[in-house]
């Protein structure tokens, strides 16, 4: 009777957690089970985030703002890093923000200079989390259009400007004992991206490169900004960010290849042709529904 009731509320709690994880969920479930970000770990800490002028990097900083930390805005455009900032400090004057423009395609020795800059800001307090958020654009298209300088300008922004980044920034934080990097990844760095295939070739490279972290388009970038600090400061090596099916797919991918490379194959085609008539890229239609999709 007692192993039957065990039993019972076991199966519930598993049929609960799938329940929870098909309809619920926007991040894998080691991350979402992991409460808010934890503040003691980014207040008063220098938080360099790339790709800052807008999107995700634009609200990861107003996020890591209002924890307490000290922030570093880079990317290529001052005006738009200078607007974000106003905003931060608008909203909290006691905020400390740093704007420091840089083009990661520049090369290594203009990289030393800004890594020199940036470690030199707040009394030359060095850098305690270096946010890898800036990307070249994705455009969807089929792998056979892509151009030369496509793949050079994708490899120089996401590949190349962010581990050369890295390489400079990792002698000061092994002198200093301190360091964290958070690499904005993609369930395209991780599984199949029918129709961004130099996209996802350049964020395979980087998942290379780092334990990185997971992100994807239709999480609303506030959440995104809150579950990317929540593993930041929880100190977890991996964690995915997005809605299903795509969440469904990369654990498929991940745990069980044989089947989750079918179901790539499978849409395929059909996310490059709802690409095409800009209809729904992540859409349960491509998995379930008819050759053709909108
Ligand atoms: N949004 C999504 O749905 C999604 C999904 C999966 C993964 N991600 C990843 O999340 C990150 C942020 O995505 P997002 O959509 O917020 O990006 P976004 O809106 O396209 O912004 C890209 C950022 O990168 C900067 N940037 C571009 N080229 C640069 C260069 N050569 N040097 C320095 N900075 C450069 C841009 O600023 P400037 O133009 O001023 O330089 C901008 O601030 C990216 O790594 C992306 O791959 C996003």
């Amino acid at each position: 009777m007692l192993l039957a009731l065990i039993f019972a509320l076991l199966a519930g709690a598993a049929a609960f957690l799938l329940f929870k994880f098909a309809t619920a969920v926007d991040g894998d479930l080691t991350l979402v089970s992991r409460g808010p970000p934890r503040r003691e770990r980014v207040d008063g800490k220098v938080v360099w985030i790339t790709g800052a002028s807008r999107g995700i990097g634009e609200v990861l900083a107003v996020q890591f703002a209002s924890l307490g930390a000290k922030l570093i805005l880079s990317a290529r455009n001052k005006n738009e890093l200078e607007r974000v900032k106003q905003n931060i400090v608008s909203k909290n004057p006691d905020s400390r923000v740093e704007v420091l423009p840089m083009d990661l395609s520049c090369g290594e020795e203009s990289l030393k200079e800004v890594v020199h800059a940036a470690e030199s800001l707040f009394s030359n307090a060095g850098i305690d989390y270096m946010i890898h958020n800036a990307a070249f654009e994705r455009p969807k298209r089929g792998a056979l259009e892509e151009t030369e300088e496509g793949l050079k300008a994708t490899f120089n922004v996401n590949v190349f400007g962010t581990i050369t980044l890295t390489r400079l920034l990792v002698p000061s934080m092994l002198d200093r004992g301190m360091g964290h990097f958070v690499v904005m990844s993609s369930a395209a760095g991780k599984v199949p991206a029918p129709g961004q295939a130099l996209y996802s070739a350049s964020k395979h490279a980087l998942n290379g490169f780092f334990a990185s972290l997971r992100s994807e388009k239709r999480v609303s970038v506030e959440r995104c900004a809150e579950l990317t600090i929540v593993a930041a400061t929880h100190g977890l090596k991996e964690a995915w960010i997005s809605y299903q099916p795509v969440l469904a797919v990369m654990y498929l991918v991940q745990y069980m290849p044989t089947i989750g490379y079918w179901l790539m194959d499978k849409i395929g085609a059909k996310r490059l042709d709802a690409a095409a008539k800009k209809g729904n890229a992540y859409s349960w239609n491509l998995i379930f529904g008819g050759k053709k999709s909108v």
